[in-house]
């Protein structure tokens, strides 16, 4: 719409009318316009209106909560030019901070080295190492209701990096290695912890492995891939899981990594809401 139309005072009364009655309005948008002029009046940007536009219709599961996602691979340099990292693409761990993002949550993705861009309305924040990924986690984590590491932390880091790059002398060469601090356990471990959720891969034993990890890292629920087969799991597009806590086990079947999200994210909300009761209850008791 020309800008003149906009603000002409029957456009602005009768827009005011529809507001009134409930109805939401996005935009316009103001800038340049086709007949020359500028101001307000112009359509918004298609991704804006998508975003306000899956805002109404979120399902809400989540809504009002935050959420913070690990996602991708580390970087463990060696040097400057070389380093220990893995597999990892971090589509899973983008998918599931989209989906939580979907589902009404505020969301804080901190991610390790990976190729993909931002994930939409979900705020990103980039580390390279094992350590930097620590940081920011403890850095955000004041406030958080839902902890999902999805990030394939590397459990060891060199002992310390090669300020240049190592030449090539002799025919062997040792490097040491440290271990890592475990991320998702650390936050487990704290006094006001968040509903923790842990990934974990195995190719073998899975339900055994992903009841030990629930112990060990005193985490609420743990989401295990099955990597024995290769065609799913890591840098692929489609995956399935299991999924597995004090109550009991589910799986969630094969499909592409942004459905399973959802689906793994509506789970995720059942047992977080499960949980809150439970903890309302037990305290209006005492
Ligand atoms: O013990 P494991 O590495 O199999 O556990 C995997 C889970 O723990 C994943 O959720 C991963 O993001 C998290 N993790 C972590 N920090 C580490 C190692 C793993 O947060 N150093």
């Amino acid at each position: 719409m020309n800008q003149q139309m906009w603000l002409n005072l029957a456009t602005q009364e009768n827009a005011a009318a529809i507001k009134k009655h409930g109805i939401r309005i996005f935009g316009p948008a103001a800038g340049a316009q086709a007949c020359g002029e500028t101001g307000p009046g112009r359509m918004l940007e298609p991704v804006e209106i998508l975003s306000l536009t899956s805002e109404l219709f979120s399902t809400g599961t989540l809504a009002g909560l935050h959420v913070l996602v690990t996602a991708g691979p580390t970087w463990e340099a060696i040097d400057p030019v070389r380093g220990i990292t893995n597999r990892s693409s971090g589509r899973m761990g983008y998918a599931v901070a989209e989906a939580a993002a979907e589902a009404g949550a505020k969301v804080t993705l901190v991610s390790g080295p990976t190729a993909l861009g931002d994930p939409q309305r979900v705020t990103t924040i980039r580390v390279s190492s094992a350590l930097e990924m620590f940081d920011s986690v403890h850095a955000h984590i004041e406030g958080i209701d839902i902890f999902i590491g999805v990030a394939a932390v590397s459990d060891y880091r060199p002992a310390s990096a090669a300020s240049q790059k190592i030449k090539k002398h002799a025919d062997t060469l040792s490097l040491e290695l440290v271990k890592n601090p475990d991320i998702l356990k650390s936050v487990a471990a704290l006094s006001s912890a968040p509903f923790t959720v842990g990934f974990a891969a195995e190719t073998e034993n899975l339900e055994t492995h992903a009841r030990e990890k629930l112990i060990e890292k005193h985490i609420d629920l743990v989401a295990m891939n099955d990597v024995s087969a290769t065609d799913i799991g890591l840098d692929t597009e489609d995956n399935r899981l299991l999924l597995i806590d004090r109550h009991g086990k589910s799986e969630l079947p094969q499909q592409h990594k942004s459905q399973l999200a959802r689906a793994l994210i509506q789970h995720v909300a059942e047992k977080y809401h499960a949980k809150r009761t439970t903890q309302d209850s037990r305290r209006a008791r005492r």
